[in-house]
């Protein structure tokens, strides 16, 4: 069964037509890329899935539901394209941020108890970094944020995690390692939608590749006709 499917779908900011009739999905255990230049709409992509935004036209089915109606909210989990650019004095520890991951689950006011506690421990450690659970964020380098915030989207066991850009402003070394703990995830069940400008170090992992265009079309290929269409090179830019 597909767990996401996007048909036609258009969307246009008041002042500006982005993405035009884009149709693409994917099933359960795909390892999805999204990708294109800067501002083809590949934010504005996860935003519509996530139902932070309306389509123009066309439709987008959520496990069977359309976005607009979806409410199973513990079964996806996004990690933001500025996830990691907060004030480096910021006070919170990486235990207290991951345990955000659980709020959709079970509102903001419920107490934090031992089976929560056991569960930021467990994606903590999925992610290496059960270690840091009492280290300030702030004092974590990129690469370590990243996996904090990919621990966050783990708390609550979804089955599909959307993350945007998730490997920005981190060194190689530490890209390869974010992109390798993501093949992970998946292998281990997890369906994963990835915006990235990183595709040569994702490429291995992923199955599939949306390509986004300036026109506002979109393309989804596999990723080995992606690789021998040897876009890879192309393609392959930082901000
Ligand atoms: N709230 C908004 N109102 C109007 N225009 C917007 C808004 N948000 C984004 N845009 C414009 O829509 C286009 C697509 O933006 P989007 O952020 O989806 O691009 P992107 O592919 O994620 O780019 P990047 O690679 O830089 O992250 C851009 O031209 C952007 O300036
Ligand atoms: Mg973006």
């Amino acid at each position: 069964m597909a767990i996401l499917e996007v048909k036609d779908l258009s969307f246009s900011y008041p002042d500006k037509s982005i993405l035009h009739r884009i149709s693409f999905s994917i099933n359960r255990g795909d390892f999805l890329c999204v990708v294109g230049t800067n501002g083809t709409g590949k934010s504005t992509l996860l935003k519509l899935i996530l139902n932070r935004l309306r389509p123009t036209e066309g439709s987008i089915r959520l496990f069977g539901t359309d976005s607009s109606q979806f409410r199973s909210f513990s079964k996806i989990a996004y990690v933001s394209q500025k996830a990691t650019s907060f004030n480096k004095d910021f006070p919170a520890t990486v235990e207290e941020i991951v345990s955000l991951g659980l709020y959709s689950q079970k509102g903001l006011f419920k107490r934090y108890n031992a089976e929560d506690k056991e569960k930021v421990y467990n994606a903590l450690d999925r992610v290496g970094m059960a270690g840091y659970a009492r280290n300030k964020i702030g004092n974590l380098s990129g690469g370590q944020q990243q996996r904090v915030f990919i621990a966050k989207a783990l708390a609550a066991s979804p089955d599909i995690i959307f993350l945007d850009e998730p490997t920005v402003g981190i060194d190689i070394k530490a890209v390869d390692s974010i992109c390798c703990l993501l093949g992970e995830l998946n292998a281990g069940g997890i369906t994963i939608v990835m915006v990235t400008h990183d595709i040569s170090s994702v490429i291995y992992h992923s199955n599939k590749v949306l390509i986004l265009s300036e026109d506002g079309s979109g393309e989804l290929l596999s990723s080995q006709e992606f690789t021998s269409r040897s876009f890879v090179n192309l393609h392959h830019h930082h901000h």
